[in-house]
């Protein structure tokens, strides 16, 4: 998850884009990135499209004539920060009267109009599907709100992906969700799944290699639900891996977000034999008790997730898993939670993120009483707790080991770049001729729990 904390830090999302030089010649757009990769996604490509229109990235809110929040409705917080940061922009818009403010991603499409009534001082409201427009809004000035659903496709209607933009790249396969887990708001703010055409796919995945892109992560909200069309026949999610993995050039594939009953025979065979596909998957469980996981609509034992979890280990032995945990799920005792607990002992993460659970209007979950705070607070301290240690010894198992480094920039020592391993953890490699976009072998000197140290083999 991305979400930078102030306005006027560089938002993540600008990283690799286009930035302004020349001060007056250009319109500067500032773009702060929350929640999921998909809205990473999103933001690179409203930048590219309003770059079509003349605007250039800025990383500081005070200079842009346009500042754009691509939002997340996903936790109540998620979404309260976008109100904090409208107030934060108040004395900035009474500056700059001309200052555009537009507010786009999964709250705009949750709330639409209502965000303009409680900011007057937002201009635009653009939803997930729509922003294909948003050149056309801000040309149009005034205010304006669209949150359609609309049936052209809005991959057809942006500009070409060009220049060099840094050896890694997401690449949106799959939107929405039909899954409707009874705590998530991903199926109304983002719709119903549609899988994006394997030929368009492998088309913009070849336009990112030829950009310098040497590792891909393919998006999606239920990435291997994918079901694209192709050649007459219907893709799979393992079938786009497998043609992905025939570009060459392109050195490294990952995907996420992965449901639990999507996971295919084939897509578990291609973990054991494409090498390009990294042994690491986010494989989110939310909880370890049937009956919690019942309640949620998970629609899966936890019997089930074990022995899902020991084939694809089978295919793939030194795969790093990670997941998503809820605790404090209406209704989940003390017993659930130690399920859960057991479950995570037994499944053994590299890392995973864990939530208390947040009552989202219009879910099913939201209708019942959710479980004391002060319980939840304790029980995803505990949780957090275990998940930490298992991450700081999945990374001291590192030490030792020969690993492949992709160098994504240079690192705070001089001589020093930094990179991801195979299993995606950061490693800082001294290597004085390294360059951005080198993939070397390199042998793991020691572990902190966040990153690694390695020296380069030659
Ligand atoms: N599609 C992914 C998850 C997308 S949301 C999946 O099915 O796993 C990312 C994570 O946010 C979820 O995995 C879940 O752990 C968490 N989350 C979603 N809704 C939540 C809520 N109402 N309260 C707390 N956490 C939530
Ligand atoms: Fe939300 Fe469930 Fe869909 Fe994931 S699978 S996006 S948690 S509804
Ligand atoms: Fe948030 Fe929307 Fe992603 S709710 S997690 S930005 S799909």
């Amino acid at each position: 998850m991305s979400n930078p904390e102030s306005l006027t830090d560089p938002a993540e999302s600008n990283a690799g884009l286009a930035k302004g030089s020349d001060a007056d010649a250009v319109k500067k757009l500032f773009i702060k990135t929350y929640g999921c990769q998909m809205n990473v996604y999103d933001s690179e490509r409203m930048a590219e499209a309003m770059g079509a229109k003349g605007y250039v990235l800025t990383d500081k809110a005070d200079d842009a004539d346009m500042v754009l929040l691509n939002t997340c409705h996903i936790r109540e917080k998620a979404s309260e920060k976008l109100y904090s940061d409208l107030g934060r922009l108040k004395p900035l818009k009474r500056d700059k009267p001309d200052l555009k403010i537009g507010v786009a991603g999964c709250v705009a499409q949750a709330e639409g109009a209502e965000i303009r009534r409680r900011m007057p001082l937002v201009d635009i409201v653009v939803g997930p599907q729509a922003y294909h427009r948003l050149p056309a809004m801000v040309e149009a000035g005034g205010a304006q709100v669209d949150t359609d659903f609309p049936v052209e496709d809005k991959f057809e209607h942006l500009p070409q992906r060009k220049g060099y933009r840094g050896p890694t790249a997401f690449l949106t396969v799959q939107e929405g969700c039909d899954k409707f887990c009874a705590f998530c708001v991903v199926p109304y703010t983002r719709g119903a799944e549609v899988s994006r055409p394997a030929a368009r796919l492998m088309h913009e995945a070849r336009e990112l290699v030829a950009r310098g892109v040497r590792e891909i992560t393919l998006l999606g909200q239920n990435v291997n639900g994918y079901h694209g069309e192709g050649e007459g026949k219907d893709w799979t999610l393992a079938r786009l891996i497998r043609e992905l993995a025939e570009i060459d050039g392109l050195d490294r594939i990952r995907y996420t977000t992965s449901h639990p009953n999507d996971m295919d025979d084939d897509l578990i065979a291609a973990h054991g034999d494409v090498p390009q596909l990294m042994p690491y998957l986010h494989l989110p469980v939310q909880s370890g008790s049937d009956r919690i996981l019942k309640a949620m609509n998970r629609k899966h034992t936890r019997d089930q997730y074990f022995r899902l979890i020991d084939r694809i280990r089978a295919a793939r032995p030194d795969i790093l898993m990670t997941s998503d945990f809820i605790v404090g799920f209406p209704g989940e005792t003390d017993q659930d939670f130690a399920d859960t607990m057991d479950l995570v002992a037994r499944v053994g993460y590299g890392a995973a993120f864990s939530f208390k659970y947040s009552a989202r209007p219009g879910t099913p979950a939201a209708e019942k009483p959710g479980v004391e705070a002060a319980v939840a607070d304790a029980r995803l301290q505990a949780l957090q707790r275990l998940i930490l240690d298992q991450q700081h010894a999945a990374q001291a198992a590192m030490v030792g080991r020969e690993i492949s480094v992709l160098y994504e920039k240079p690192g705070r020592l001089p001589g020093q770049m930094v990179g991801k391993s195979d299993h995606l953890m950061a490693v800082h490699v001294s290597d004085p001729e390294g360059r951005i976009g080198d993939l070397v072998r390199a042998r793991v000197t020691a572990a902190s729990s966040n990153s690694l140290a390695a020296e380069r083999l030659f």
